[in-house]
């Protein structure tokens, strides 16, 4: 695992952009998996603005998203879905085939787990995931306490992780589960970039970084793996030893 320091949100943001879109243009075919939330917001910018200005191909690149809200329709602007709509599909024209989401209004969610499993063994495997961290060290929707090897699965969200997502929304709304993508997927990606930024991320990036590895604080997975990637801007590492 590596750290990299950048000054600020926008600095972060450019950079982050540029790993990703830099990664497209070496390999049009790659699979991308992304969070979504106020962190990789102004990355997803950047991305669409560098794809189209270095006029990569981006036609054959498939995307995946990491997790969503259960029982939300892609149409609440709060969803993960519509994130992902405004900022990625719809500016870069992606087709309907390219990318992969779950659907939080399906009768049976664990089948739309498994068949996010299948999907991603069909896809060879994950090229990039691009995550941020919640207040409780979640990642995805990966909670305290899950395993280091789940695979996709629904979770029981915390009640800071429901408090906290309270912001995507346009009034109050009643969050209970999550599905995500698991750490087994994360550890079997090739590159993963934990992405965060400000002073109220700086705890919880104390903790990814120089804390142990452990399930009950589920962002520590990032240090077993071999090609991650933390990026912070100068707030959210304030608290790290050797800043
Ligand atoms: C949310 C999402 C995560 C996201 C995290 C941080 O609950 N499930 O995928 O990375 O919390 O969000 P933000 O970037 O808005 O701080």
């Amino acid at each position: 695992m590596q750290v990299l320091t950048f000054k600020d949100y926008e600095e972060l943001s450019a950079n982050t952009a540029g790993f990703i879109a830099d990664a497209i243009a070496d390999n049009p075919s790659l699979t991308l998996c992304m969070a979504s939330g106020s962190t990789p917001a102004l990355t997803c910018d950047f991305l669409v603005k560098k794809l189209k200005d270095d006029k990569t191909d981006y036609s054959k690149f498939s995307f995946i998203g990491l997790d969503e809200w259960a029982g939300l329709p892609p149409t609440n602007t709060g969803s993960c879905h519509y994130f992902f709509k405004t900022k990625i599909f719809e500016p870069l024209k992606l087709r309907s085939s390219q990318y992969y989401l779950f659907n939080a209004q399906a009768a049976n969610l664990q089948k739309e787990c498994r068949a996010m499993d299948q999907l991603i063994i069909d896809k060879g495997g994950i090229d990039i995931m691009l995550v941020g961290i919640g207040m409780n060290g979640h990642i995805g929707f990966n909670e305290p306490g899950t395993s280091f090897t789940a695979l996709s699965h629904v979770a029981e969200l915390e009640e800071i992780t429901k408090s906290v997502g309270q912001k995507y929304f346009d009034g109050p709304v009643e969050l209970g589960k999550g599905i995500t993508i698991g750490f087994g997927h994360l550890m079997n990606t090739k590159k993963v970039f934990l992405m965060a930024n400000g002073s109220k991320k700086a705890e919880v990036i104390k903790k990814t970084i120089e804390g142990p590895v452990t399930e009950s604080f589920p962002a520590s997975i990032m240090q077993k793996h071999t090609d991650g990637f933390i990026l912070i801007d100068e707030e959210a590492g304030s608290l790290l030893k050797d800043q």
